[in-house]
């Protein structure tokens, strides 16, 4: 077992010695430093750095700053845990905190909840061993929506008949809103039982006042800038994406009956390339994986970023899914939808109708890509690709003509 370093901050006293209490009894491994606020955090953090954070909400450092978004500017790949009593979910502080923490967690929590969830979140990072590009994914979060769709949602909000479901449907059609959203209600701090995949459900969960104090104040969502890089189209991402979920849900239909199986394998095709979305703000990882495809013309993006990089957009966004919570089936998925026998064991159905999905709609779009062998063995994926393959051929006509 990895022994992980944490950082514990609560200036409760006896929470810290709870903390001490159980990480001795269930993580003797492990080391971990105990501050009863944000100055004393901040400096023992300038000492030796945490791979995680757990944090009260509210602490502050130097000149009042908020520990939270001094860690997440100075320290951006420090895993950042709120672990609050704050019992309003809709109170402004947590609010604002969606902006820099990566999970949440509610007090009273089990011992063995709060290890589980820092181990999950710090295994995460055996997905990514580039120490750069876990700064990037930790530090901006900042996922740019689709602007039409930004300007819909926000214009929608003042009808004066509009329903909480309503804004759902609009969120559900963007990349960067439905992450978003699926972030906040999969934090434990909504004290859910399930994970919840459906955008939809997760704005009616979180209400029209949070929704709305979500857009207003803390600008949870923003509309891309104009200018992108050569080469790079929001609308195209998009309506790749799209395609990609409805197509990868009619293959988990095929492969599996279960709803839940198809939510998953809807989301995961929606959200698959969210990884570019965030890479896309940055123009010199961009550069050197165009660079790379320029010396060889047969390269694909996906190939050039695995040989300049040893990672792609896949691990990368399925690394920011991870850390923000979204269900592991959904995770898995989006990680591995271009390599997907990076897995050991047979792919789970929502990997595998991500993947074909992806890979058939690319087909269609001219790109030239081998199937994954491992997957096309399997007998069911075998005797259905064809009509997939006829249904992909369909839904890009019928995008291409709309
Ligand atoms: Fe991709
Ligand atoms: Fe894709």
């Amino acid at each position: 077992m990895i022994a992980y370093k944490l950082l514990f901050v609560d200036p409760d006293m006896n929470a810290l010695d709870a903390y001490r209490r159980l990480l001795k009894a269930m993580r003797p491994k492990w080391s971990a430093s105990y501050a009863a606020n944000g100055r004393e955090a901040i400096q023992m953090m300038r000492k030796s750095k945490p791979d995680v954070l757990i944090t009260e909400l509210n602490m502050r450092i130097e000149n009042d700053a908020d520990l939270l978004k001094a860690v997440q500017k100075f320290y951006p790949e420090v895993i950042r845990i709120v672990l609050s009593s704050e019992p309003d979910t809709q109170a402004e502080t947590i609010l604002s905190a969606t902006q820099s923490a990566h999970r949440f967690l509610a007090k009273p929590c089990k011992g063995e909840n709060l290890l589980a969830h820092v181990e999950q979140a710090a295994e995460l990072r055996k997905i990514i061993y580039s120490q750069e590009l876990r700064e990037i994914i930790g530090g901006m979060p900042y996922l740019p929506s689709l602007p039409q769709l930004y300007h819909e949602l926000i214009h929608a909000m003042e009808a004066p008949l509009v329903s909480v479901a309503d804004l759902g449907d609009i969120i559900a059609r963007d990349v960067s809103m439905t992450t978003r959203v699926l972030h906040l209600v999969n934090s434990a701090f909504f004290g859910l039982p399930r994970q919840v995949s459906n955008p939809r459900e997760a704005a009616v969960m979180l209400g029209m006042n949070v929704l709305k104090s979500l857009i207003l104040y803390v600008k949870l969502f923003f509309a891309a800038p104009d200018s992108r890089l050569p080469g790079f189209s929001l609308d195209d991402l998009w309506e790749h994406s799209s395609l990609t979920a409805r197509l990868s849900r009619e293959i988990a239909k095929d492969l599996a009956g279960n709803s839940r199986i198809q939510e998953d394998a809807f989301l995961s095709g929606m959200l698959h390339d969210v990884g570019k979305l965030l890479l896309l703000e940055h123009p010199k990882y961009i550069n050197s994986v165009i660079r790379r495809q320029s010396q060889d013309s047969d390269l694909s993006f996906a190939d050039a970023e695995y040989q300049e990089f040893s990672v792609s957009h896949a691990e990368v966004g399925g690394y920011l899914l991870g850390l923000w919570g979204l269900p592991d089936p959904v995770v898995e998925a989006v990680a591995c939808h271009h390599r997907p026998s990076q897995i050991s064991g047979e792919p789970s159905p929502v990997l595998a109708a991500t993947y074909l999905a992806n890979a058939l709609l690319c087909r269609q779009s001219g790109a030239e890509l081998k199937l994954d062998e491992n997957l096309l063995n399997q007998d069911e994926i075998k005797r259905m690709l064809a009509t997939w393959d006829r249904q992909a051929a369909k839904l890009y006509e019928e995008h291409k003509n709309s």
